[in-house]
């Protein structure tokens, strides 16, 4: 498998006066899903502004699927698309005009503009109030325009700055597995922002953590979450609970593996990680001692 080189970054650094934004950064991302995480101030939105060549580094380079962010970022911006952070649509348009609007900018003729925008307003969940004005949107159906218009050019990478923000638990689910779709079944690398790493653990292939404008860390969600998050169990039974515990575990798809004395170490996969451990210690009519983290949660990394 040839692996291809979406964004790269080599001691990328954007200082403002009073702060360094991004402080020699390395990065480097493939095709699939990749989560930026950090706090907020952390340097997200800056990153993103200069992978599309809207924001000048102060030194340092990077690259978007070749091109150079200084000098090529018409390139870029015609084969990337971008959901911005903030509230940017005008609201006395719809989402269907916006859409159809941005896609001929983009280049394709009304015809191509209008079915390529039918397609991505239903991709997204936008049905009949697409013809509406936006600005009686709810802000869900507006984050889903916002994604809608990112996607109407048919772009090889999507950039997507915090798109669960100010959802609620349901359209927040819904959007990230929006998310996991645009990578996953529409093969279009995305790298998709927040300052919650734990709903982008579920959806994304790799993890780079932001602290302060410095990587802090960069690896496969799964090896992040090995090397990180682990349990340390310890039960009480007939001699051999610990590896009936332990067999269990790998029955159910865990990494688990014996640890000191009795206990068992668990990788935490995801925030059910402590009730499926529990609930297969009372199945196993065993009974539950301690149960504690062996290393950092993820969210603990960055948080410092
Ligand atoms: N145009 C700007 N002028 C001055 N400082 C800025 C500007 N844009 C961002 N910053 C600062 O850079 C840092 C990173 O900001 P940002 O990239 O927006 O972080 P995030 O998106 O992770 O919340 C913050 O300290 C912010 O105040
Ligand atoms: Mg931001």
């Amino acid at each position: 498998m040839v692996t291809v080189t979406v964004i790269e970054t080599v001691q990328l650094t954007k200082s403002y006066p009073s702060v360094t934004a991004l402080d020699h950064l390395d990065v480097t991302v493939g095709p699939g899903v990749t989560g930026l995480v950090g706090a907020n101030g952390a340097g997200k939105s800056t990153f993103i502004k200069i992978l599309l060549g809207l924001v000048e580094p102060t030194s340092g380079s990077a690259r978007v699927l070749g091109h150079d962010v200084v000098g090529e970022g018409a390139a870029i911006r015609a084969r990337v698309g971008y959901m911005p952070e903030h509230d940017c649509l005008p609201a006395d348009v719809s989402a269907s005009d916006l859409v159809v609007h941005l896609g001929q900018m983009s280049g394709l003729p009304y015809a191509a503009a209008r079915e390529r925008a039918s397609d991505v307003l239903r991709h997204v969940g936008l049905a009949e109030e697409r013809y509406r004005p936006m600005g009686g949107y709810s802000t869900g159906m507006k984050q889903r325009a916002k994604l809608a218009q990112a996607l109407v050019h048919d772009p090889q990478l999507v950039l997507l700055d915090e798109p669960t923000n100010g959802l609620d638990p349901s359209s927040r689910d819904d959007m990230l597995a929006l998310v996991h779709r645009i990578g996953h079944e529409f093969g279009i690398a995305v790298l998709v922002t927040s300052h919650l790493l734990g709903e982008l653990e579920r959806v994304c292939d790799h993890v780079v953590v932001l602290d302060g404008g410095r990587l802090l860390q960069a690896s496969a969600t799964a090896d992040f979450l090995g090397a990180t998050g682990s349990l340390l169990v310890e039960v009480q039974g007939p001699t051999g609970a610990d590896r009936l515990l332990g067999q269990a575990l790998v029955d159910a798809g865990y990494a688990a593996r014996p640890a000191e004395g009795t206990l068992v170490e668990v990788d935490v996969r995801d925030d059910a990680t402590r009730d499926v451990v529990r609930d297969l210690v009372v199945d196993l009519g065993l009974g539950l001692v301690r149960m504690q983290e062996r290393h950092h949660r993820i969210e603990d990394v960055f948080r410092g």
